[in-house]
């Protein structure tokens, strides 16, 4: 039986994208649900072009309810991936999926994480530091934000006079090509 992948994402969903459709060629997963805490967000519209199902929860559901728990385990969810989604995994949550929760982060962690630190306000950060690089970090997820164990990281170079705009494409080139084979990676090993 295929694996089972289940994204959350908070917006735009441009990673979102990406790992549906290198899974929409795979025989070995595929994408079942999308889950949005945002009505608006433009990744209820890609998983609809790609015919995959989607959820919108609200606070109330996520934080004091077992609803969204109890969707992910009727789907037999094998992994749960966040892409671009801002709000912290409940204990609940993280209980129900023990090591199968992952989330992209912006950044080289440890370095430019924690509450507060997503999308522009992390490269804002790293320019106004003047790092000379920096990169993207996939991890584990655990009750804190961007804490949990690394299971991938990968770099660019920041060249002088790069702006907000440079530094924030080149990290999301390192994300749409690393994220889903680290993902399809992580499934093989469960399956051993
Ligand atoms: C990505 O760059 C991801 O690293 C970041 O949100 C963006 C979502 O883009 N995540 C965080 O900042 C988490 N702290 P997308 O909606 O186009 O995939």
């Amino acid at each position: 039986m295929k694996k089972r992948i289940a994204i959350f994402a908070s917006g735009s969903g441009s990673n979102a994208q990406k790992i549906m459709e290198h899974f929409k060629r795979s025989a070995d997963a595929e994408v079942v649900l999308v889950l949005t805490n945002n009505p608006q967000a433009y990744v209820l519209q890609r998983a609809d072009n790609f015919e995959i199902p989607s959820h919108i929860f609200s606070r109330h559901e996520f934080y004091e309810t077992d609803e969204v728990i109890g969707l992910l385990k009727n789907l037999q969810v094998d992994i749960i991936v966040l892409a671009g989604f801002l709000w912290l995994a409940p204990k609940s949550l993280l209980n129900a999926f023990p090591n199968k929760i992952i989330n992209l982060h912006p950044a080289l962690l440890p370095k430019y994480g924690g509450k507060g630190m997503y999308g522009d306000n992390v490269h804002k950060a790293i320019l106004a530091a003047g790092e000379e690089e920096s990169g993207i970090t996939i991890h584990f997820v655990n009750a804190e934000f961007d804490e949990g164990e690394i299971i991938h990281q990968s770099k660019f170079k920041i060249e002088p006079g790069d702006t907000l705009e440079m530094v924030k494409f080149k990290g999301q080139q390192l994300e749409h090509q690393h994220f889903p084979k680290v993902i399809e990676g992580l499934l093989k090993k469960m399956r051993s």
